[in-house]
C-alpha cells in the first residue's frame, strides 16, 4: 500500500474502502471482513450510511491490532453545530465500539459547519480522533474555513473521476495543505465509464481493467480513493493497481471526454429545485 501524509503527520493508504449504501448488516459485516482479508485498512462510512455498527463489529471481529486498521466517518447535516457535533461523535463511537477515530469528516458544508468545526478541534486536541477535515467543501468554504480557524482541515472529501476531475479545487487544496481524498472515484459505475472507448483501449494495452486504469490515474495524480463494490474479486481488482505505470498520453485528461459530468449531488439537486433530496445527499 501506498500512503498520503497529512498535515499533521498521520498516513492516509492510497485506496481504502467505501462503504456507502451498504446498509444491510449481514451484508457489510461479510464486506468487511473480505475486504480486510484482500488487504485494505482504511474503511470509509458516515453515520447517515447507516452502517457504522456493522462495520465496527467486523473490524473488531477481524482480530487485527487496531492499529493496523483506518476508520473515517462523517457528521451528518441534522448534527452540525458545536454541541450536535460532540453527541454525534459520540453516538458515533458507539456504534463502532471504538474510543477514537482515526478521521472525522464533517459531510457537508451546510447548517452551523463552524460551530461543528470547533468541536471538532476540541475533539482532535483531546485526542479523540487522530485527524479531523471535511467533505463537499468547494474552494471558496474551504478556504474560509481554513483562514478562519485554529486547524485547517487535514482532508477535503470530495467527488473525483475522470467526467469531474476537479482540477481547480484540487490547486486550491494543495494551496492550503488539504488532502483531497475522492469519491465517486469510478465515477458510481454511471455514464457507462466502464465502456468508455479509449478507456477500454488503454485497459486492453496494460492488460487491466477499466476500473483499474482509473484507479491508477487517480494514484499517479496524489489522489486517495476509496471504491466500494460489494464484490470480492472486484475488492481485489481495484486494489491491484500499483504495478503498471500511465503515459502522460493515456491520462483522462487527454481523452475525448466531457469532464464536467457529475453524479447524483445535493448541487444538482438545488439547481433542479428538489430540495428535499439536496438535503439528504
Ligand atoms: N462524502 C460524500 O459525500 C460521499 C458521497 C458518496 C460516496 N462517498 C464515499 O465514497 C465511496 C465510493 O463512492 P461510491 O460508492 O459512491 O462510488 P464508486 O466507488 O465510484 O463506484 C461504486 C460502483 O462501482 C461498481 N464497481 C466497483 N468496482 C468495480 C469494478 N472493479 N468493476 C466494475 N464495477 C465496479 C460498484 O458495484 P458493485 O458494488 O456491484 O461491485 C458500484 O456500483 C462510497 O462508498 C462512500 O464511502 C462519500
Amino acid at each position: 500500500m501506498q500512503y498520503r501524509t497529512l498535515s499533521n503527520g498521520v498516513e492516509l493508504p492510497m485506496i481504502g474502502y467505501g462503504t456507502f449504501q451498504i446498509k444491510d448488516a449481514a451484508q457489510c459485516e461479510q464486506c468487511i471482513s473480505e475486504a480486510l482479508e484482500t488487504g485494505y485498512r482504511l474503511f470509509d462510512t458516515a453515520a447517515s450510511y447507516e452502517n457504522e455498527a456493522a462495520i465496527g463489529m467486523a473490524l473488531r471481529d477481524s482480530g487485527l491490532p487496531r492499529e493496523e486498521w483506518f476508520v473515517t466517518t462523517k457528521l451528518w447535516v441534522q448534527d452540525a453545530g458545536y454541541d450536535g457535533t460532540l453527541w454525534a461523535f459520540e453516538h458515533s463511537l458507539e456504534n463502532l465500539g471504538l474510543d477514537q477515530i482515526d478521521l472525522y469528516l464533517i459531510h457537508q458544508p451546510f447548517g452551523d459547519y463552524y460551530g461543528a468545526w470547533r468541536a471538532m478541534e476540541r475533539l482532535y486536541r483531546e485526542g479523540a480522533v487522530r485527524a479531523i477535515g471535511v467533505s463537499n467543501f468547494t474552494p471558496e468554504r474551504l478556504v474560509d474555513l481554513c483562514m478562519n480557524q485554529e486547524f485547517k482541515p487535514m482532508v477535503n472529501q470530495i467527488e473525483i473521476h475522470p467526467f469531474f476531475q476537479q482540477n481547480t479545487a484540487l490547486r486550491v487544496m494543495e494551496d492550503y495543505g488539504v488532502v483531497p481524498q475522492a469519491w465517486a472515484p469510478l465515477s458510481e459505475a454511471q455514464k457507462d465509464i466502464f465502456n468508455h472507448k479509449t478507456l477500454a483501449k488503454i485497459a486492453d494495452r496494460h492488460g487491466k481493467t477499466a476500473a483499474q486504469v482509473i484507479l491508477r490515474w487517480h494514484l499517479q495524480r496524489k489522489i486517495p480513493t476509496i471504491p466500494k463494490t460489494v464484490h470480492r474479486g472486484r475488492m481485489a481488482e481495484n486494489l491491484d493497481v500499483f504495478d503498471f505505470e500511465l503515459t502522460a498520453k493515456e491520462m483522462p485528461e487527454g481523452w475525448s471526454c466531457s469532464v464536467h459530468l457529475r453524479t447524483t449531488t445535493a448541487a444538482i439537486h438545488l439547481r433542479t429545485g428538489n430540495l428535499s433530496l439536496a438535503m439528504w445527499i
